[in-house]
């Protein structure tokens, strides 16, 4: 039986803040941004919005666009790394802002692939009888790890939610191939040293500012360039399709360059590709999801349509899918 997305929502905080709010801030210049990224505004949540806020309202439009209530909710998966609290996970508070009844509930971190990481764990839930309806949320305030006073990733992230529900669809429709790894040899690259069991929150972690987020941002972008391509022919592959029988990608939102190279690569033509980061940056595990329901509510992404899915983030992490919406 296909096993598929039945509605989609997406949230972001309403604050905006812009290439020009951040040359105040460092040195650097709307120029360098737009040209090396592509980002010209990212979201931002304020000071008393956390991850669980806007994943709720992402979740709840998704229920509502499914024809749902939250009762036919039986598992819930938050994708971020950016919990509410260390404990417990953000996917139960989740379930307390939108009544959902008893149900499964976890926090998966697979970094910016999370969502799709989310998807297919659903997925296997599903298969084995674990569940009816999935309420998957990609959800990151990136900005809360962010440190304002490290140019080189500061421009680069910002805030939202996107969601999903999945079960079961008609035939022909649904996740007709997926891709979903890891390389830990890379685990270095893009990470957070400092506020874990390895290196607790102290004086010495914040006075060193390990409390953000770090990146290698040469090495991500070589890998990604070259990951982005390769998982969307693998799983294209997998679902015996060609690149022509795709109506839509919808790569995960971190560079414009990265993008532009990897449809480049699979000769993708560039109408057919969603591209929103110009003004949400890098939302990490919402970057896919904001992407498609943004696309959906705007009448480009139909129902029936043929759409590839790819992701990277830390870990690193990667995936692709093919869905028939
Ligand atoms: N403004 C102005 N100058 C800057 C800035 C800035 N914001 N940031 C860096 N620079 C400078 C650097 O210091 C360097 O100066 P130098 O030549 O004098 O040393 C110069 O600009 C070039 O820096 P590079 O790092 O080589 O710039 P690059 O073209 O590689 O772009 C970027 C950097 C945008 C970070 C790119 O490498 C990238 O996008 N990498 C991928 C990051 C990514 O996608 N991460 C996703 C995962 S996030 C997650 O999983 C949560």
């Amino acid at each position: 039986m296909p096993f598929g997305i039945l509605g989609m929502g997406s949230a972001c905080p309403e604050n905006v803040l812009t290439n020009q709010d951040l040359e105040k801030m460092v040195d650097t210049s709307d120029e360098w941004i737009r040209t090396r990224s592509g980002i010209a505004e990212r979201r931002i949540a304020d000071h008393n919005t956390a991850t669980s806020d806007i994943a709720s309202q992402a979740g709840r439009k998704a229920i509502e666009d499914a024809g749902l209530t939250p009762a036919d909710i039986d598992l819930i998966i938050v994708c971020t790394l950016t919990p509410d609290y260390q404990l417990p996970a953000t996917a139960c508070q989740v379930m307390e802002n939108l009544e959902i009844p008893n149900c499964m509930a976890f926090d998966l971190n697979a970094a910016c692939t999370g969502w799709l990481y989310g998807m297919i764990c659903a997925k296997g839930l599903w298969v084995t009888g674990g569940c009816r309806h999935a309420l998957v949320i990609g959800a990151d305030c990136l900005t809360k790890i962010t440190n304002f006073k490290d140019r080189a990733t500061c421009v680069l992230f910002g805030d939202g939610a996107g969601a999903a529900v999945l079960g079961e669809v008609e035939e022909g429709r649904g996740i007709l191939s997926h891709h979903v790894s890891c390389d830990g040899r890379m685990f270095r690259h893009i990470m957070v040293p400092g506020g874990g069991s390895r290196k607790p929150f102290s004086r010495e972690v914040l006075e060193a500012d390990e409390q953000f987020i770090q990146m290698d941002g040469n090495d991500v972008f070589k890998f990604a360039v070259r990951i982005m391509p390769e998982t969307l022919r693998l799983v294209l592959d997998k679902a015996g399709l060609a690149v022509s029988d795709l109506d839509w990608v919808i790569p995960h939102q971190a560079n414009l360059r990265i993008i532009e190279n990897g449809i480049k690569r699979l000769d993708i033509p560039a109408e057919r590709v969603i591209i929103n980061l110009e003004r949400f940056g890098n939302t990490s595990a919402a970057s896919v999801g904001i992407a498609l329901d943004e696309a959906y509510r705007a009448g480009r992404v139909k129902r029936g349509h043929t759409l590839g899915l790819v992701a990277f983030g830390g870990g690193l992490t990667w995936g692709g899918m093919i869905v028939r919406l």
